[in-house]
């Protein structure tokens, strides 16, 4: 008998994109797979908008291995972390980086150590950071304090920063941008995407630009960034000193990549918008009700800016949009359930199943 053969083998966004990304012989592959994420043809969402004409696509980023595009950037930032010799890793987070930092830390004995602003992050990750192993550590206070904080405990070089300011964060994040481009064989005209720290929107323009200079796409997409309107520093041009938001992942007054982010919306010709909390409920219920689609509150935060601009006729006709949907519905389940639409509760009778079933 011969042993079976494993056909398939699925790989990272640092064997994929290799050629892209700075790694050398000698950098160690930390990798869980991530990326590879299915671009998922909206199909309500454009009906209800009355945009026949326009393609929407969801970038499904809530499938990656712990459930955010994070993990995108910190199979680079772990990578290079144990290429340099280090030991241990911090980042603040308001819960998406912590769980994938924590993650690849775990898989390559790195120590990580997490700080995550009290009571402001949404269960699924705080789990996370904790069941993977980090150090977790509660701060009294918001992301910004935290983000401040391991600066500092950095500075020194012990302990590496794995926050987006570290470079090697946004080189992988880029790769959602060059997937998108391989599937539909050119940019899109517009991309929407939700801004918090605004990591992300930076890195997919830098990932655009790079594909369009060596002639894999010609054209480059709008940019359309939204934050919370209680959390919308670049919005309104200045820190805000106390963010609130539903959204608690983008809840964030001082963005590190504020600069990137307007790079990003200037070069494109593009926007950053503010979006207000029932705008999020709402767009969230819809793509998970009318769409089949599960992702967080921050990540619904694009698709209601993209409900907004569409009722402003913003958008041309024959055109393509990607929605980048960042974050897992599942990490948040006092949100999901904090709705004005009780779960039945019934005795397990045949006529009270029924009366459930028909009302
Ligand atoms: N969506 C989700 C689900 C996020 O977790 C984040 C950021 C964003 C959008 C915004 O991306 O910061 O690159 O502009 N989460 C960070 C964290 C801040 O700590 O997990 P960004």
């Amino acid at each position: 008998m011969t042993a079976k053969k494993f056909a398939v083998k699925k790989i990272g966004i640092i064997e994929r994109y290799q050629e892209f990304l700075p790694i050398t012989d000698s950098t160690p592959i930390i990798s869980l797979n991530e990326g590879n994420t299915p671009l998922i043809l909206a199909e309500a969402l454009p009906a209800e908008l009355g945009l026949k004409n326009v393609r929407i696509y969801y970038k499904f980023e809530g499938l990656n291995p712990t459930g955010s595009f994070k993990d995108r950037g910190m199979t680079m930032a772990i990578s290079k972390a144990v290429e340099a010799n280090s030991k241990a890793v911090i980042c603040a987070s308001t819960g998406n980086t912590s769980a994938s930092a924590a993650a690849y830390a775990s898989r390559c004995g790195l120590k990580c150590f997490v700080l995550i602003p009290e009571g402001k992050i949404a269960k699924g990750k705080l789990i996370q950071a904790y069941r993977y192993g980090a150090k977790t550590i509660m701060v009294k206070g918001n992301f910004d304090e935290a983000l401040n904080l391991v600066k500092e405990i950095s500075a020194d070089g012990k302990i590496t920063l794995v926050n987006s300011i570290n470079p090697f964060r946004i080189e992988g994040q880029k790769t959602a941008a060059f997937e998108i481009v391989d599937d539909l064989g050119d940019a899109p005209e517009y991309h929407a995407i939700p801004v918090g720290n605004a990591g992300n929107i930076t890195a997919y323009w830098r990932g655009y630009n790079e594909y369009k200079r060596i002639g894999r796409s010609e054209t480059l997409p709008r940019m359309l960034g939204f934050q919370a309107a209680g959390s919308a520093p670049i919005v309104e041009g200045k820190p805000v000193a106390n963010p609130e938001t539903i959204a608690t992942a983008i809840r964030i007054g001082n963005p590190a990549s504020w600069q990137g982010a307007v790079s990003a919306r200037d070069e494109s010709h593009g926007l950053i918008e503010a979006v207000t909390d029932d705008e999020i409920r709402a767009a969230y219920r819809f793509i998970a009700e009318r769409e089949g689609v599960f992702a967080e509150p921050a990540s619904a935060a694009a698709v209601a800016g993209v409900i907004k601009l569409a009722k402003r006729n913003y958008f041309e006709p024959h055109s393509r949009l990607v929605i980048t949907l960042t974050g897992a519905g599942l990490k948040d389940p006092d949100f999901a359930l904090s709705f004005d639409d009780p779960i039945a509760c019934v005795e397990p009778k045949l006529d009270k199943v029924r009366e459930v079933i028909e009302s």
